[in-house]
């Protein structure tokens, strides 16, 4: 550590030469190249980041299903690392601290921050469909190498690439005996789904849940309700493979959504004798499978959450008297946590053992293979692949 941040002391004011993995365009490559990543203005702190993963939300904006196809554009949401340099109104952090860059912003002074009723913060609102840094909306503080083009931010961490520029609102400070290789998927994904299961949904001891999508998302939603209680837990996926892996978090019961003779809600309505389930949860995103994860759960009081990202150009439609027996057709962002002030006790809970990142960890690779790394999870053929961003 002293190492570390010694050799950091030398580039604290300069410009910083680093490998990037940059979208130029949807549904293309990411271009692996050097760019410039500037000092971090006052609120700001520049980051390098030791490793990170992929999350299928990276994907989606990659593939431009979102509303505002923002490139280039470093994208990546998911990593770890060390403080590199701090601007001067950063009293908190440090050269040397570990740090995860927190998508899930809480700036601690916004209305909605203020307001406390949830985890949503200003900054997160902007950064969730702009491309520059927050505290002054209209800058990057990355640029190609080779002709100074201003590449833009994405979700106010941009963990594809080896230095990265956040906001203070985005940075949590964590403890410095966190292994940055495990805790750096609790970037995204596995407190997504824990805590949906947990602050969203609420799951009860004894209750019934059916998740729908057992990517990381949905197994943390597994994991999260097997420690709510849950008696029944049924994984639903179009994948035997993912079906079988679910079994190893707690899944008392899988259904394969291929060749159904029947509705898929027809048949969890069947095995709850009849009700539908306590809560259940759709981790896909797709249309179709959020209307049946609503249908599927008890319309007398029954809870549906919807954690997917669906395509910006689609709907869903539905008669609003599906909800007129109390059930709720609710979301979330990031399993309702904050991201600065709760963040860091999820990684004691690792430091701690309580919680085992291990085994969402399917596959490792370098940074510099990064495109492997996408394509392992567009197959469906990973859960989570950790990079080493040194090589
Ligand atoms: N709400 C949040 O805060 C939040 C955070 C992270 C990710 N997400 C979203 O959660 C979703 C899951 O992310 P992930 O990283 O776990 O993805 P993933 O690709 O690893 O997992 C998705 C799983 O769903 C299954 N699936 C997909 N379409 C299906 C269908 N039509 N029928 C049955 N099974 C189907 C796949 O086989 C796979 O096992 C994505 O939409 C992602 O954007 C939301
Ligand atoms: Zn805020
Ligand atoms: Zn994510």
């Amino acid at each position: 550590m002293a190492n570390l941040s010694a050799s950091l002391a030398s580039t604290a004011d300069d410009v910083i030469t680093c490998k990037a993995a940059v979208a130029y365009e949807p549904n293309k490559p990411l271009t692996l190249e050097e760019i410039h990543v500037a000092p971090p203005e006052p609120s700001e702190v520049r980051i390098k980041i030791t490793n990170g993963a992929i999350c299928q939300t990276d994907l989606y904006y990659l593939k431009g299903k979102d509303a505002d196809k923002i490139f280039p554009r470093i994208f990546g949401h998911e990593g770890a690392g060390v403080v590199e340099s701090v601007g001067s109104d950063i009293k908190n952090l440090k050269r040397g601290d570990k740090v995860i860059p927190a998508w899930m912003a809480e700036c601690k002074k916004c209305p909605k921050c203020l307001r406390g009723k949830s985890n949503i913060c200003d900054t997160l609102v902007y950064n969730w469909s702009n491309g520059f840094m927050p505290s002054d909306k209209k800058t990057t503080r990355f640029s190609k190498a080779s002709n100074g083009m201003p590449i833009n931010h994405f979700f106010g961490t941009s963990t594809f690439s080896q230095y990265t520029v956040c906001d203070e609102a985005c940075v949590a400070k964590i403890n410095p005996e966190a292994d940055l290789s495990k805790v750096c998927l609790l970037g995204c994904g596995v407190p997504t789904g824990i805590g949906s299961a947990w602050n969203i949904a609420k799951v009860t001891p004894g209750s019934s849940v059916a998740v729908f999508g057992l990517g990381t998302i949905g197994l943390s939603v597994v994991e999260g309700a097997k420690v709510a209680g849950a008696s029944m837990i049924i994984g639903i996926d179009r994948d035997d493979h993912k079906l079988k892996q679910g079994l190893e978090w707690g899944l008392t019961d899988t259904l394969n959504t291929c060749g159904l003779a029947k509705p898929i809600e027809a048949i969890i309505k069947e095995m709850t004798d009849d009700q539908g389930v306590d809560f259940s949860f759709d981790c896909t995103g797709n249309p179709g499978v959020i209307y049946s994860a609503m249908e599927c759960a008890n319309p007398a009081g029954g809870v549906a959450v919807i954690l997917g990202l669906m395509d910006s150009s689609k709907e869903i439609s539905f008669h609003p008297s599906k909800l007129l027996w109390g059930k709720s057709w609710t979301s979330g962002l990031f399993g309702g946590f904050k991201g600065r002030s709760q963040l860091p006790d999820l990684v004691d809970k690792c430091v701690e053992g309580v919680i085992n990142l291990d085994h969402y960890i399917t596959h490792k690779m370098p940074f510099s293979e990064i495109n492997k790394a996408v394509e392992l999870l567009e197959k469906g053929e990973c859960l989570r692949c950790v990079m080493d961003y040194d090589r």
